[in-house]
């Protein structure tokens, strides 16, 4: 098997497979039952948060762990707009964040009577910073915006979006930092809330963390217990927590290696695809090394994606979590794609595992496609 789908989720290390076996054999009890193995796992839950914190250059009361990045995304959005809104009514995102982030957002609007401002998009999907400057109003209270789009690989220039909005305004700043973590240098510094998941940097699904600074006012979406700081309720995913701390020790520690070896490949793949008729290229050429979307202008998605399955290469079509939706991806229209590039997409997602020889194989077999086409 190929596996060129890491944006939708990875594989977990083998490493971290055998630990969570043997917890869920030694530490099934409830992290907060006050008999000692008990009491030792909710230490090691905090051990966990602490590493983490140390890693984050935060305090571990900023951490809450949660089930995913969807979760740590609603959590911040409307936790914070709810907890803060004696402070305005105003909401600011972009038109391409990933679906958590959006709809959270539309629903404060359409429910709950918030006014938001979607920003638009370039056609490499970027934000024009001078009509985030000119949305920013003195009744906004939080902003968000993804450090890297999970469609196309587009980064935001983080530093220079918190610059303006606090030269603006007095607006908390969330970044969706899913697609971040573990693939490009992490930095926390003038943002008040991030989300992350574990799946995506090979953990677990069904964790996820939201950093948000202790002391900022953030409305629990699940109530009804002490956990997480009284912020998120529920028995704890206590061996997932546990183990996130390795997980991300590891994604930290492999980084800069891994985005070199990924940018060598990146360009490895760009050049090879623009050597074939009928495919454009969606990404922005400084994008994310990791994410490359490319449209077939002559064949539809699911044709290329089932003639690459078919050799067991796996990739897709755009988000996953909108794979079943009979949609277009908002992100590249967004970007003001045509139809064929619509169409015809087609996601690349690598990982710090992804060899050269796999993304020949890729070529060849999209080739391969190509030639049944000119041949009809
Ligand atoms: C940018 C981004 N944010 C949030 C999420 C949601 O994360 P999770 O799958 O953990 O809910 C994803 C997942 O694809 C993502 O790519």
């Amino acid at each position: 098997m190929i596996y060129l789908d890491n944006a939708s989720t990875t594989k977990p290390h083998k490493e971290l497979i055998n630990l969570y076996k043997k917890g869920l054999d030694e530490w099934f009890v409830n992290s907060d039952s006050l008999y000692p193995l008990g009491v030792q796992l909710s230490l090691m839950i905090e051990k966990s948060r602490k590493i983490i914190s140390e890693l984050f250059y935060v305090q571990p009361q900023d951490l809450i762990f949660t089930s995913s990045g969807s979760e740590a995304n609603n959590l911040a959005i409307k936790g914070l707009a709810f907890a803060n809104r004696k402070n305005g009514n105003h909401l600011i995102t972009s038109a391409i964040e990933h679906p958590s982030v959006l709809s959270s957002m539309k629903q404060l609007r359409d429910m709950f009577n918030f006014e938001l401002t979607i920003i638009e998009v370039d056609n490499n999907g970027q934000l024009d910073l001078e009509s985030l400057s000119q949305s920013l109003r003195k009744d906004t209270i939080l902003v968000s915006f993804m450090a890297i789009n999970n469609e196309v690989g587009t980064i935001f220039p983080i530093e220079e979006i918190v610059r303006v909005v606090k030269a603006k305004s007095k607006a908390l700043i969330h970044v969706d930092m899913v697609q971040l973590l573990g693939k490009h240098p992490l930095d926390l510094t003038g943002i008040d809330a991030a989300s992350f998941s574990a799946h995506k940097i090979n953990g677990f699904k069904g964790t996820g963390l939201l950093y948000c600074k202790h002391h900022l006012n953030i409305l629990p979406l699940i109530s009804g217990g002490q956990q997480e700081f009284g912020i998120r309720a529920g028995t704890a995913n206590s061996i997932n927590n546990v183990l996130l701390a390795k997980t991300v020790m590891i994604a930290l520690k492999q980084q800069p290696m891994a985005l070199e070896k990924v940018t060598k490949l990146n360009q490895y793949l760009r050049s090879e695809l623009k050597k074939i008729d009928d495919i454009v290229i969606n990404s922005p050429e400084n994008g994310s090394p990791y994410i490359v979307s490319f449209s077939h202008l002559k064949l539809g998605s699911e044709i290329v994606m089932n003639a690459l399955s078919q050799k067991e290469i796996y990739v897709s079509s755009r988000s996953t979590c909108s794979s079943k939706l009979n949609t277009v991806s908002h992100v590249l229209s967004a970007m003001s794609k045509n139809d064929e590039v619509l169409n015809g997409v087609i996601r690349v997602s690598m990982s710090h595992d992804t060899t050269k020889k796999e993304l020949e194989i890729l070529i060849a077999e999209i080739k391969e496609v190509n030639k049944h086409v000119i041949s009809k």
